[in-house]
């Protein structure tokens, strides 16, 4: 199987890559390296430097991928308040991008992150159907790219599978520019 893991040179990308890898897959990272780091990517996997908000470098990484991780993002809440724009373009251009890339090299299934969608949430463990919360005290810059893939029309007949990843820490984290160090995190 051939899969295209976007920001795998990021901190959950990356472990996807490795993942994939070890189950033997062929892998494309296609990751602009904003945030993430060349050496985080497994040495067998293919490295596409470009943006996944430009189409063309989708379809240059995309082609022949029968299945494609997209977690390329720009996580992190002060940046998005401080770049909205270049936030905006990576986040909701980039998953539209992606999306319509992969549709139109004909793989089969898209996984795409979703942002911390459950803010503060008052129960713990939180479940699945909690209350999504979209602005303070938590917002999330990744948001809109969870409900561009859950919403697009374009989709519907074809439908994207959407990951909430919830405070996720392990190898590799504190290895990219928007993650805290893992001590931080235990
Ligand atoms: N880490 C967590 O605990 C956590 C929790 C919930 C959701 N998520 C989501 O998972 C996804 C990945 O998060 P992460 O922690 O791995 O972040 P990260 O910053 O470690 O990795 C993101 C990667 O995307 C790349 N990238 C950014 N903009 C790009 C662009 N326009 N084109 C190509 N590559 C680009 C960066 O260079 C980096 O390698 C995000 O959508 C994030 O919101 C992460």
């Amino acid at each position: 199987m051939r899969a295209l893991v976007t920001g795998g040179a990021g901190f959950i990308g990356s472990n996807i890559v490795d993942a994939l890898i070890a189950r033997g897959a062929d892998v494309v990272v296609l990751d602009d390296l904003s945030t993430g780091f060349e050496e985080n990517i497994h040495p067998s996997a293919e490295l596409v430097v470009g943006d996944v908000a430009d189409p063309g470098a989708v379809a240059k990484a995309v082609a022949g991928c029968e299945v494609v991780f997209h977690e390329a993002a720009h996580r992190a809440v002060f940046r998005s308040v401080e770049r909205p724009i270049e936030t905006d373009r990576a986040n909701v251009g980039g998953t539209l991008a992606v999306l319509v890339g992969a549709k139109e090299a004909g793989a089969r299934r898209v996984v795409t992150a979703s942002s911390s969608v459950y803010g503060g949430a008052g129960q713990m463990p939180t479940p699945e159907d909690a209350p999504i919360c979209r602005g303070p005290p938590t917002p999330s810059p990744s948001w809109p790219a969870s409900t561009t893939a859950g919403c697009s029309g374009s989709f519907s007949a074809w439908r994207p599978s959407c990951c909430a990843i919830s405070m996720c820490t392990g190898p590799g984290n504190g290895r990219t520019a928007s993650t805290p160090p893992s001590s931080l995190c235990s």
